[in-house]
């Protein structure tokens, strides 16, 4: 990508960001900029990437061709009107919940935005995020955000209207598979695991299945069969889970996400 990109906000998310698209080799560090509100964090990230810090958002937005705004919602106003107009950059936001006509109104003129919902997994490189354009964002900008995104992950698109439900989905995902790696720990140990066998089986089933999913082009429900025999072991949990209506309580969880996000970004 011959493009620079500054990250305006150097947290947790930024940085998962710069380590991807360095490590992947997507960008150079000399094509990076990061601007935050903490001096120490913005060196830390010079010495450990090389890459251009500064806490002046406008200077550093106005040389780049991609800005990238990570900072948390309830900062981003106060980041939108340190940013000056015109801005002829592409503006990627990784924001939950903040809509791309408010990003747009905000910064004034007719700014090329893109919206996108990550999740944590992009920490590690496993990250799943979608992604919408507003209404001054083109094609290849989308593409310019995929190339962003894909260096920590899975990106997919989708209209702005579904983000609630991948924000429901994918965004607050990881924390019920958490919750139900430790129900599995808390089970394992009542059957009389210790804590440290249960937690390193627990952990490393969630990754295997989900390393098995992605990689193996099955569906989730061809793979549930494969390990299923009848009159089996997997069977009879499997039996309670459907009799205590599981599957309904994930679909209702997964809309009360929906619902908050709704709430949260005034849709
Ligand atoms: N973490 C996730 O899993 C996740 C998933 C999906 C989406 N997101 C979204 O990603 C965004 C960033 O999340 P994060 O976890 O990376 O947050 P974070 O670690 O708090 O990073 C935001 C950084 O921006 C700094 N900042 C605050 N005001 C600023 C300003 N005016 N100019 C420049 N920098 C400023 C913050 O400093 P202070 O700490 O001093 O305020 C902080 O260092 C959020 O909007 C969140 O909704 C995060």
């Amino acid at each position: 990508m011959n493009k620079t990109i500054a990250f305006i906000g150097a947290g947790n998310m930024a940085e998962a960001l710069i380590r991807g698209l360095l490590s992947a080799k997507t960008v150079k560090p000399e094509q990076i900029a990061a601007t935050d509100v903490r001096p120490e964090r913005l060196e830390q990230l010079h010495r450990t990437y090389g890459i251009h810090t500064s806490a002046d958002n406008a200077k550093a937005a106005a040389k780049a061709d991609v800005i990238v705004l990570a900072v948390k919602p309830q900062q981003m106003t106060n980041v939108l009107s340190s940013l000056h107009f015109p801005l002829p950059a592409l503006v990627v936001s990784i924001a939950a919940g903040v809509p791309t006509a408010r990003i747009e109104r905000e910064l004034g003129g007719e700014p090329r935005v893109v919206r996108t919902m990550p999740n944590t997994p992009a920490l590690v490189g496993a990250g799943a995020a979608a992604l919408c354009r507003g209404r001054f964002a083109t094609e290849a900008d989308l593409v310019a955000a995929e190339t962003i995104l894909g260096a920590v992950g899975v990106v997919v698109r989708t209209d702005e209207q579904h983000l609630d439900a991948v924000t429901a989905l994918s965004g607050s995902g990881p924390a019920y598979i958490f919750y139900m790696a430790e129900a599995m720990i808390a089970a394992g140990v009542e059957a009389g695991l210790s804590e440290d066998v249960a937690k390193r089986l627990a952990v490393q089933t969630v990754f295997g299945a989900g390393k098995l999913l992605a990689e193996s082009g099955e569906l989730p429900q061809e793979l549930r069969r494969k390990v299923t025999s009848p009159g089996g072991t997997t069977e009879a949990a499997l039996k309670v889970k459907m009799e205590r209506g599981f599957a309904k309580i994930v679909a209702e969880a997964i809309h009360a996400a929906a619902r908050r996000s709704r709430e949260l970004s005034g849709n």
